[in-house]
């Protein structure tokens, strides 16, 4: 089979090396991809909302398979478009996407099914959206309705930093914003939920946690992701339970009552208070770094569960994983998430070997001459599994000290809520 792979991050490095497992697969393609997937894939250079030339593309070298990793081109119609020519996708169409790009679609979803999620109101003007504020209870969350890229959240401590959040999203900051949404901070600790589904069933997919903020102990910006690990230590069968019924159930019923359904991954965002999930947000697919920190643990080919969900056989697998901790760390370009150097040489990579339980996943790489540089602000992510978080993340600070990049920097804390 041949296989093409929307994406260039380090999730997507992750699904290539999953499915390069399998012998069913002769050809990988990657659009556009990194310098780690060239290793094991061919590299398209065409922009991922291109939708026409990628179809070309396609057609023209007979792919059999595509599997689109990001939110962006999910959340545009690739997978609608890329069907009305017959092409095999794995993803969910534009209509289930909006669970992710929309927050007010999915806010609305929750209300009418009784999902359980912070309170929240809709505000089409800034003039409301300040009068709101002069009644609330601090700290409140403001948030873009669009997609922002994990940026258009705001924790809001005091009327004064409300204002701010609500000026600067309706100047556009995160695009043309018609709506916002402020909703109740809910205090609790956060859980991602995976599972994969084929438009009839649906199977677990494992927990994960990420590190979003820039900074060690959680503080400073947000970013797309400093590191995870998984399981979660919330995760629980009566949890699990509580979340399948009273979250993603009624969710798909939800997109069944519009005519649509879900295939593909979902992220389901969670705040667990007291042993009792609500939903913080949607994601229509993968995590990244969650991917790959999940990934590893697969035992069962991926490419088999791909192709059962495309084939609405899920419900015929059975998805195995090994027993064991896993814990990621991401490393970034200097200056991440606000501006960084590009093209920064990563000298010493090619010296890092890996060994059994541990991998080198590529984020925003690229290779030249032989030589691999830095063209993104999430550069390179080091994963190791094993029976404990702690040695984890023992393997990879040691690969990070032997790489020793002078142009980059990591959280030395990813997992310290699970590591004593
Ligand atoms: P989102 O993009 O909706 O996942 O929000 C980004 C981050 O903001 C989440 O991962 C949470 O840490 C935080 N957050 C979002 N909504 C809430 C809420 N209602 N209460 C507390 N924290 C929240
Ligand atoms: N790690 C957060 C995300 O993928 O959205």
């Amino acid at each position: 089979m041949k296989i093409g792979i929307i994406g260039s991050g380090g999730r997507e490095h992750a699904i290539c090396i999953s499915l390069k497992n399998s012998n069913k697969i002769n050809k990988l393609f990657c659009f556009p991809g990194n310098a780690g997937t060239e290793e094991i894939a061919e590299n398209i250079n065409i922009d991922t909302n291109d939708f026409e030339s990628i179809k070309n593309f396609i057609i023209n070298n007979n792919i059999d398979l595509v599997v689109v990793g990001p939110e962006q081109p999910l959340v545009g119609g690739l997978v609608d478009y890329l069907e009305k020519f017959e092409i095999k996708v794995f993803g969910p169409n534009k209509n289930a996407s909006q669970l992710e790009g929309s927050k007010i679609f999915t806010k609305k979803l929750c209300k009418k099914f009784h999902i359980p999620t912070a309170n929240f109101g809709i505000f089409e003007n800034k003039e409301e959206a300040n009068e709101f504020l002069l009644s609330s209870n601090f700290p409140i969350v403001i948030k873009a309705d669009n997609l922002a890229a994990g940026k258009g959240v705001y924790i809001c401590n005091n009327e004064t930093e409300g204002n701010i959040a609500i000026e600067e999203i309706f100047n556009g900051k995160f695009g043309d914003a018609k709506n916002l949404l402020i909703e109740e901070f809910l205090e609790g600790e956060e859980m991602s939920f995976f599972t994969i589904h084929d438009g009839k069933t649906f199977k677990y997919f494992e927990t994960a946690q990420d590190h979003k903020r820039v900074l060690e102990g959680d503080k400073g910006k947000n970013t797309g992701g400093m590191g995870a690990y998984s399981p979660s230590r919330l995760i629980n069968e009566e949890l699990k339970n509580k979340i399948i019924n009273k979250i993603i159930k009624p969710t798909l019923k939800g997109l069944d009552n519009i005519g649509t359904e879900y295939r593909g991954f979902l992220y389901t965002g969670l705040m667990i208070v007291n042993n009792e999930p609500y939903l913080i947000e949607y994601n229509v697919r993968m995590g990244d770094p969650e991917c790959q920190t999940i990934l590893p643990k697969l035992k069962t080919n991926l490419i088999d569960i791909i192709l059962a969900c495309c084939e609405k056989k899920l419900k015929d697998i059975n998805i195995e994983w090994l027993d064991k901790k896993s814990l990621c760390v991401v490393l970034c370009s200097k200056g991440y998430p606000d501006d960084y150097k590009k093209n920064e040489e990563i000298p010493n990579l090619d010296n890092i070997k890996t060994s059994n339980n541990e991998y080198l996943y590529h984020a925003g790489t690229k290779k030249k001459n032989n030589k691999f540089y830095a063209v993104g602000g999430r550069v390179l992510n080091f994963v190791s599994i094993s029976d404990d978080f702690s040695s984890a993340k023992e393997k990879i600070i040691s690969k990070l000290e032997e790489l020793n990049w002078s142009g980059g920097f990591y959280r030395k804390d990813i997992g310290y809520k699970v590591i004593k």
